[in-house]
């Protein structure tokens, strides 16, 4: 089959995905993914993304323009046009309202903090970007400076971005935040989450390092060669786990 039926099938997929996991309700949520370097395929405007088909997705150009479909692109399509543009590495986006997820949105709380071995490997920590009206350049802007050393980003008060290798590479990212702020809500309920030490966040990245096949920096001999910032991650990661060892109640090691 062609590249682009493949996509819009997978787009298909993924929508009815997000519709039956509950990560959006009604007309909620929009995926996009890159054709090529002048074109992108994007679900279309007001529908529910559970029950489309593939005739429906809109073909549009880097400046958003139509150039097929018979029906109106995204009304957050210049969202994922600037993340293209930022990320040149990433060849889907995707847009959902998951409600764990964006109960910390909601709530104004970034779920940065290395609680889970799948997130730490998976999403990197999820910024919270601040509050832009959807479907404006507020949005677009409010969300730039989060994506560009992201995977996955939180937008208060709304819901949550993230992308991937592909439309599904980004729905899985979009299951492990909702996954991570449902065990963190829990976890916060039970009286204390226990971070994890930078060490062992540290280990975790070098054994995830370990399998990619991408060769480590010779500089370093850690981080990945253009691919990964992993000192910089390390160091934010090392950070926030000071910040939440010296709040009263959360973290601290409970190791004898
Ligand atoms: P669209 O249907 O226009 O893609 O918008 C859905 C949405 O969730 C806006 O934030």
């Amino acid at each position: 089959m062609e590249r682009e039926s493949v996509l819009r099938q997978e787009i298909v997929e993924v929508g009815r995905r997000l519709w039956q996991k509950g990560f959006v309700a009604a007309n909620d949520g929009n995926i996009t993914c890159r054709l090529d370097e002048d074109f992108v395929l994007t679900t279309p405007t007001g529908v529910s993304k559970g029950f489309m088909t593939p005739d429906m997705i809109v073909k549009v150009d880097m400046d958003g323009n139509t150039s097929e479909g018979y029906l109106k692109p995204s009304s957050e399509i210049f969202v994922h046009l600037m993340i293209y543009k930022e990320r040149p590495d990433v060849q889907a986006v995707l847009h959902a309202h998951p409600p764990f997820a964006t109960a910390f949105a909601v709530a104004g709380i970034s779920l940065e903090h290395p609680i889970l071995p799948e997130a730490v490997l998976h999403l990197d920590g999820v910024p919270l970007s601040p509050y832009g009206t959807p479907g404006t350049p507020e949005l677009v802007e409010a969300i730039r400076p989060y994506i560009r050393g992201r995977n996955a980003v939180l937008l208060e008060n709304h819901g949550a971005f993230t992308v991937g290798d592909s439309p599904l590479h980004a729905y899985y990212r979009m299951e492990t935040l909702e996954h991570f702020a449902k065990i963190s809500l829990l976890a916060r309920l039970l009286g204390r989450e226990r971070v994890l030490s930078p060490q062992e966040v540290y280990r975790l990245l070098q054994s995830r390092d370990r399998a990619l096949v991408n060769p480590l920096c010779e500089e370093c001999g850690i981080c990945l060669a253009e691919r990964t910032d992993l000192p910089g991650l390390v160091e934010r990661i090392t950070k926030k786990v000071m910040e939440e060892l010296s709040k009263d109640g959360i973290g601290g090691s409970n190791r004898g």
